[in-house]
């Protein structure tokens, strides 16, 4: 099948004498290394369409320098968009779901995040923590439903593994919120923001009515494994917000424990651990899962937009 590919509006092409040699897609930065000039060459005839006639994908592995394998290649990594929708590998359009996917949420959160608030104070942090604390601690309510799909037996246990992981990291956020100095009784009486709520419900229907969507968004706002770039940008946020002195450093100790601790389980990877039926994937199921994400990254947002109001905890 022949497919038409166009630059992706949420990169930043790196340029150097007059070639590409990488992008900034905001949550990571690639560099095209010693492909350069044979990447530069099919992008100067990016009209040319590629014949994509099976479903290998093309990150996992070193692609040849044929300008189909590039474009496709250049597709997986989030810096080329289709055209037209097409049916696509299901492998390919995986790999560039997850990094448009983590760009979007990027973006999102450069206008709605907390980071970026000149005037992030300690009732908007302290509360921030109390909505990741009920966030984990609600995976049970999307993993429960999670496991009624038709699942081979590894992936059952993949599932089983995770919702083990976030069960102990749930209690471990608990103590978090204890050593910044916040009551049991406080704890207990102190439910989810609405907004927060309404993201824990999206996801439980997400995960008995769509569980490839499921299991990509969770992929998505889980911390990526294998981007080296992206762990340094977090572990400098993370002393940013350690330098405000708000509240004790022993508490943000904890949820920052907690986000290498995904880290390490791998949990970006999350819907790697899953076989999709089919080897490629219509445009209709494409549009479908797009929309998906975007409702998704649009109720995280919201939780954030609710935090930055807050004043009291
Ligand atoms: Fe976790």
């Amino acid at each position: 099948m022949a497919l038409r590919f166009e630059f992706s509006s949420l990169c930043l092409p790196i340029l150097k004498d007059d070639q590409i040699i990488g992008f900034n897609s905001g949550w990571r930065t690639i560099h095209f290394k010693n492909a350069v000039n044979s990447i530069n060459e099919t992008l100067q005839q990016i009209n040319q369409p590629a014949e994509i006639n099976n479903a290998k994908s093309h990150t996992d592995q070193a692609f040849s320098a044929k300008h189909d394998d590039i474009l496709l290649y250049l597709y997986e990594l989030g810096f080329l968009e289709l055209k037209e929708a097409q049916s696509l590998p299901w492998n390919s359009y995986h790999e560039h779901t997850l990094a448009t996917g983590r760009a979007m949420r990027h973006a999102m959160l450069q206008k709605q995040g907390l980071d970026t608030a000149p005037n992030l104070n300690k009732e908007t942090l302290l509360r921030s923590l109390f909505e990741s604390y009920h966030i984990i601690n609600s995976a049970v309510a999307h993993i429960m439903p999670a496991l009624e799909n038709d699942l081979s037996f590894e992936e059952l246990s993949y599932l089983d593994d995770y919702l083990e992981e976030e069960r102990w990291h749930g209690q471990f956020l608990y103590y978090g919120l204890r050593k910044a100095g916040i009551s049991q009784e406080k704890i207990q009486a102190t439910g989810p923001l609405k907004e927060t709520q309404n993201l824990i419900s999206f996801l439980s229907q997400l995960a008995k009515d769509d569980f490839t969507s499921y299991s990509l968004c969770i992929s998505i706002t889980e911390s990526p494994s294998n981007s080296p770039g992206y762990i340094k940008q977090r572990l400098r946020e993370w002393k940013r917000m350690e330098d405000l002195n708000l509240i004790p450093r022993d508490a943000l100790k904890v949820f920052r424990q907690h986000e290498e601790a995904d880290l390490a389980f791998g949990h970006g990877d999350f819907s790697k651990n899953f076989t999709f039926k089919n080897e490629f994937i219509e445009p209709e199921h494409q549009k479908s899962i797009e929309k998906t994400i975007i409702e998704f990254i649009s109720l995280q947002g919201a939780v954030y937009k609710e935090l930055k109001k807050i004043t009291e905890i």
